[in-house]
């Protein structure tokens, strides 16, 4: 069978049946569009993840020009110390008795102005709000800003995702770049001379070998948090709201036993994740199944593809929260069975964040809503290539 080409609008309407004749037929494959080389066997995307000759450079190119210069992009000990400016705060007793709150009320607000409507479009009012109000709180932003952050963060996803190379969509992005930064500079200032309780404050103080990060290295990692913390979860509520409503059963099984949303949420990582594919670079050739990869040339990993293969997963296309190859234990840590957060040294530091994120929200729509269906005649559609998750999810509900 030929193989099926990640830009063509057969594989945007399901590229699961694509993944699963990459898997199958073509596993290590040169796509020309794209120039790089896709990898889709979950043993494959680990081991790209893990060689320590394979760098994540391509953010030089995918990112850097709208962000700057990010941990993404930093090896050994420069990305550790840096990465552990904001690990304290997405996890542990900071997450758990400084956040959590935050969270909670962020999700509170969101569901009150509709929660006795009977009726919600929950992506328009509900998952694009939450995760990037919770980031701009956590880092003391202006919530009342939430359209231009809104905005900013489309505008850098859509440039880490332009694989068509489209002009406007990179120059959208480095309009952002400059508008975010203008907005930032003046804040950044500020917060150096009267330092807050706020995770921004924490990077505009922080020392690093004796030494305070420049404010365009704070500017890039507010950007990268805006853009890592806001789309993401976002689009893993959507999709573990839409696999639950889907499947009615363990949506109830769920409601009555709460301590199973984090295996719902593990398994929609899994089964749906949020980001699909992640680029790296090998810094010498690379053998994988026979091929040689060259040196300094892309490589996608299909993180979407890789958590359907059957070699790891009994009945990969099939959504279970009790799946036993999946254990919710390490489900949000550097050890999963899935590969949403990725693996190696630039797992996702949001993770816990993330799964405390979307407790909280679920939680909160349950206690809301009782006898949660699809709007009449909806069939949902899952839109994105790079990302992807639900373009709207409307449903209808009794108010609890
Ligand atoms: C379900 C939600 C999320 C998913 C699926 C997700 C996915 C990912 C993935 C795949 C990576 C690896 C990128 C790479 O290796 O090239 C990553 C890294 C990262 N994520 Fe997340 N993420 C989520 C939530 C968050 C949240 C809530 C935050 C924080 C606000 C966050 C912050 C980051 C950061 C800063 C990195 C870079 C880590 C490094 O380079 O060391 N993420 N994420």
């Amino acid at each position: 069978m030929g193989a099926p080409d990640i830009l063509s609008p057969e594989f945007a309407a399901d590229p699961y049946r694509g993944y699963r004749i990459l898997r199958d037929q073509h596993p290590v494959l040169y796509h020309e569009a794209t120039d790089s080389w896709l990898i889709s066997k979950m043993e494959d995307v680990e081991r790209v993840f893990r060689d320590p000759d394979i760098t994540s450079d391509n953010y030089s190119w995918q990112l850097e020009p709208v962000h700057g210069r990010t941990i993404l992009q930093m090896e050994g000990r420069e990305h550790s110390t840096t990465r552990n400016l904001i690990t304290p705060a997405f996890r542990g007793s900071q997450l758990r008795d400084k956040f959590q709150p935050v969270i909670d009320k962020n999700a509170r607000e969101l569901i009150d102005p509709w929660h006795l409507n009977g009726e919600v479009e929950l992506v328009g009012q509900f998952t694009t709000h939450f995760p990037i109000n919770v980031i701009v709180d956590m880092l003391g932003l202006q919530k009342s800003d939430h359209a231009l952050f809104h905005r900013w963060y489309h505008s850098i996803m859509a440039f880490l995702s332009n694989l068509t190379q489209d002009p406007e969509v990179a120059e959208q992005g480095l309009r952002t770049k400059d508008e975010l930064q203008a907005y930032m500079l003046p804040i950044i200032a500020e917060r150096r001379a009267t330092p807050g309780d706020d995770l921004l404050s924490v990077l505009c103080t922080a020392e690093i070998d004796g030494a305070t990060l420049s404010d365009l290295d704070v500017k890039a990692f507010v950007s990268l948090l805006l853009v890592a913390g806001g789309e993401t979860t976002d689009k893993a509520l959507a999709s573990l709201m839409r696999n639950l409503v889907e499947h009615p059963d363990q949506l109830e099984e769920v409601r009555a036993d709460r301590s199973l949303i984090g295996s719902a949420f593990a398994e929609t990582l899994r089964y749906s994740p949020p980001v699909h594919m992640i680029m790296r670079q090998p810094r010498v050739d690379f053998e994988l199944r026979g091929t040689v990869i060259p040196a300094g040339s892309t490589i996608t990993c299909l993180l979407a593809a890789a958590n359907r293969d059957e070699e790891r997963f009994e009945h990969p296309d099939t959504f279970d929260i009790h799946r036993e190859d999946l254990d919710v234990n390490r489900a949000f840590a550097a050890a999963a069975d899935h590969m949403a957060f990725a693996k190696g040294r630039h797992f996702c530091v949001g993770a816990m964040l993330a799964k405390t994120e979307v407790e909280s929200a679920t939680n909160q729509l349950l206690d809301a809503m009782r006898d949660i269906r699809l709007a009449p005649g909806v069939v949902v559609e899952e839109v994105g290539l790079f990302t992807r998750s639900p373009g709207a999810l409307p449903l209808r509900f009794t108010p609890a």
